[in-house]
């Protein structure tokens, strides 16, 4: 690599600034000269390891205790140079590494880092900007506003929405349930500065394959878990059986959270929005979507009709880290009302300065954060709208591909309709299914992940890597034709 010489910031510094802020001569150096050899050194490690991906195998090759013998388990007495640190956690780590980000990691749902994510993710660090408000930090916050605009166009919701980047789709579920908590409550009249103990209750309800992150949401806001709903065979809630369990309830204008679900983790299907959310808001419920994978269909013309109607609900949640092909960490809230979302996550302070059009920490449950949303705008700019629904649809049509290598495998069967970027297949019993899943981590060429839908043991297939290359999938087609064997 040719190392390009990184100026330190104090070297543009003359020497009355250096000797307000107390810098000697020799820190200055001492800091510069140190520090641009670590930066070098990640540099270096980090495009060594990006560079092995197409070749490594996928799952990492020793355990969490092989890692703590290679980094060595005592405080030290003294310190270390930051190079060596660097060089010292890369060697150590690197063998415990899962290649999450190479193209043939198909388990849960990953995503992968475009590159221009990345870079800007490492800018991010390096700004080291806390992203809290609007007038301290205006370079983020400009940036990460953009984003959030062209988030919202993408993906076909209000425009007027407020929108905060998250850690991941758990917590923007957690963000969205709180506005929704909010508003209902105090619509009941009750102010949640009482507490919860008390007040009016809230009944929520959703279909009975929702995804997990959604329970424990509901559980961090101490709201009820969800009553649940019935669904067809690929997870999508039956509108005519949540007519019945609202119809069921207190009535219309009792608190009421409906909770719907873009991209099934097994099936990839999502609920029939059209239909549902009027069926909710008929009774005045407020309607949250989890799309944390499933929703970025919206962003493409060929699949826009799988996420039909979802712009008509009232908060979203999605995940930049997984489709949209973010580093990790980069979920995205979307709340309708902004003022719900202000009201349940705003904080004040007489040290803090407020911006009038409202700050990002009224968005999302951290006071101070990364610039998180960065990334976002840096793989939106690069893609452009045709990148984004090109990648959407790669992703679909890579899953098309296994679905129809899967079927020709002997006593294979594909479980679901692929209709968007999950694949689930059978080998037959349970036990050859499990046994197919093991091998194919033993073998190492990809990953797919064992589950168990519809009550049978299942092979998942989650394409959400942009890297993903034909080749890629060729590749582990036949892995899992040996694995079958
Ligand atoms: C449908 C759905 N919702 C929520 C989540 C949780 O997302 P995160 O891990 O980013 O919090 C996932 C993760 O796969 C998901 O598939």
């Amino acid at each position: 690599m040719a190392a390009a010489p990184f100026r330190s910031h104090t070297a543009v510094m003359d020497t009355a600034d250096r000797e307000a802020v107390g810098l000697t001569a020799v820190d200055e150096h001492a800091r510069s000269a140190a520090g641009q050899r670590a930066l070098d050194r990640a540099h270096q490690h980090a495009t060594r390891w990006l560079d092995s991906l197409p070749g490594r195998p996928v799952p990492a090759r020793t355990d969490v205790d092989g890692v703590l013998d290679a980094l060595g388990q005592d405080l030290p007495d003294g310190p270390s140079s930051s190079e060596q640190v660097v060089d010292l956690l890369a060697t150590a780590c690197e063998p415990g590494l899962v290649a999450m980000p190479s193209g043939r990691f198909f388990g849960f749902v990953v995503g992968g880092s475009h590159p221009s994510a990345l870079a800007a993710d490492w800018l991010v660090s390096a700004w080291d900007q806390n992203a809290a408000m609007r007038q301290v930090t205006p370079g983020v916050t400009a940036v990460e506003e953009l984003a959030g605009r062209w988030l919202l166009d993408l993906l076909g919701l209000p425009t007027d929405a407020g929108v905060g980047f998250t850690t991941g789709a758990t917590m923007a579920n957690l963000t969205a349930l709180a506005a929704a908590r909010d508003q209902l409550l105090r619509r009941a009249g009750w102010d949640l500065a009482q507490g919860l103990s008390g007040g009016p209750a809230i009944r929520v309800v959703a279909g009975r394959e929702r995804h997990t992150s959604v329970d424990l949401a509901l559980r961090y806001l101490g709201l009820p878990q969800a009553e649940l709903v019935d669904v067809d065979d690929q997870g999508r809630i039956l509108p005519q059986r949540l007519r019945e369990t609202l119809a069921a309830g207190a009535g219309p204008g009792a608190p009421a959270i409906v909770l719907l679900q873009a991209g099934n983790l097994h099936s990839g299907a999502s609920d029939p929005f059209d239909a549902c959310v009027g069926l909710a808001h008929e009774v005045g419920a407020w309607v949250h979507v989890d799309g944390a994978f499933g929703l970025w269909a919206a962003a493409s013309p060929s699949y826009r009709h799988l996420t039909a109607g979802v712009g008509g609900a009232d908060s979203w949640a999605t995940d930049a880290h997984k489709t949209l092909n973010v580093p990790y960490d980069c979920g995205v809230v979307v709340v309708g009302d902004p003022g719900s979302m202000s009201a349940a996550m705003g904080v004040h302070g007489d040290y803090l300065i407020a911006d009038e059009a409202g700050d990002p920490m009224d968005r999302v449950p951290e006071m101070s954060r990364r610039g998180r949303g960065v990334p976002v705008w840096a793989v939106l700019r690069a893609s452009g709208r045709s990148g984004v629904s090109g990648l959407v649809d790669r992703l679909c049509a890579h899953a098309r591909s296994f679905a129809d290598a899967i079927e020709e495998l002997p006593g294979a069967e594909v479980l679901n309709e692929v209709a968007f970027t999950q694949v689930c297949a059978s080998f037959g019993d349970d036990e050859r299914t499990r046994r197919v899943v093991d091998r194919m981590l033993a073998e190492g060429t990809a990953w797919t992940s064992g589950s168990r839908w519809r009550d049978r043991a299942v092979l998942r297939i989650s394409v959400s890597n942009a890297a993903t290359t034909d080749d890629d999938v060729a590749r582990t087609i036949e892995a899992l034709r040996r694995a079958a064997d």
